[in-house]
């Protein structure tokens, strides 16, 4: 797959990833605390028909690591600069999975020019509780002493569905090697900025661009219910369940998810 690595002055950043295709932009904005990789199910084949974007975060990956606190904002902002240096023109279909909703967000308010449709996976609306961010600011307390092998205990378990462990255990341990891989600055950054994120809420009946929602049906982080919820406080938008998925959706159930992701921007294109 071609992969892309540059220089961007703007954000600061030396940037990788995929940048793969052509047709209409599709930017695959990646969870915490994982890189590109996880969208391995959907670069390829979304390709045929798009120019598919899939850049490490900063903090992951083979991306600048900026340590202290990297905020939702920022790596909005982040992407907005990449986009002008991949010089693109036209507005992006932006798809993020749970971070990368949680940057959806920041996204669609602080750049709405850049955007043309959502699609977001397994992500959630609401801020963390109090608890919720004290533990993040833990975590990142912790993984900056220790290393990042209790982040991927703590996690692997609650991002699978129990399908997945059974029948697809090498998708599993290709997302703990990720996380193993990880440099403890970036997952320390990237939780501060999530536990001081704020309330998506009150924005979505404001969103005005077609959107999807996906949710794994077995997504322990991010509930079909609550998922559901958000799909119907967007105004245009239509949610779809995944079969055998948990969190990961997008990599537990490829073919489905890129079912909907394929039936969505097509549906769209014939109305306009
Ligand atoms: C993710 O998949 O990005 C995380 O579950 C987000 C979170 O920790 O809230």
């Amino acid at each position: 797959m071609p992969r892309f690595q540059l220089t961007d002055d703007r954000a600061n950043m030396r940037w990788n990833g995929m940048d793969q295709g052509t047709g209409p932009t599709l930017l695959l904005v990646h969870g915490f605390p994982l890189d590109h990789t996880m969208w391995v199910g959907q670069i390829e084949e979304l390709a045929e028909t798009h120019r598919v974007i899939a850049p490490d975060l900063r903090g992951f990956g083979a991306s600048t690591v900026t340590a202290g606190t990297v905020t939702m904002e920022q790596m909005a902002d982040d992407l907005a600069c990449l986009l002008d240096a991949l010089e693109m023109r036209d507005p992006v279909t932006f798809c993020g999975l749970s971070m990368g909703g949680y940057i959806a967000w920041q996204f669609f308010q602080r750049h709405r020019a850049k955007v043309a449709r959502l699609i977001l996976c397994d992500t959630r609306a609401e801020a963390d509780t109090d608890q919720a961010a004290a533990i993040r600011r833990e975590t990142a307390e912790r993984v900056v002493a220790e290393g990042p092998g209790f982040v991927a205990d703590a996690m692997i378990d609650k991002l699978f569905a129990p399908s997945t462990h059974s029948e697809h255990p090498e998708r599993i341990q290709a997302t703990r090697d990720t996380i193993l891989n990880t440099v403890p600055d970036g997952i320390a950054a990237a939780a501060r900025g999530m536990a001081q994120r704020s309330d998506a809420t009150k924005m979505l009946p404001e969103i005005d661009v077609p959107t999807l929602v996906v949710c794994g049906r077995h997504d322990a982080i991010s509930t079909v219910d609550e998922m559901r919820q958000i799909a119907d406080a967007i105004p245009a938008a239509r949610f779809v369940e995944i079969s055998a998925a948990g969190h990961m959706a997008p990599l537990e159930n490829p073919d489905e998810v890129n079912r909907a992701i394929r039936s969505f921007l097509d549906a769209d294109k014939a109305r306009s």
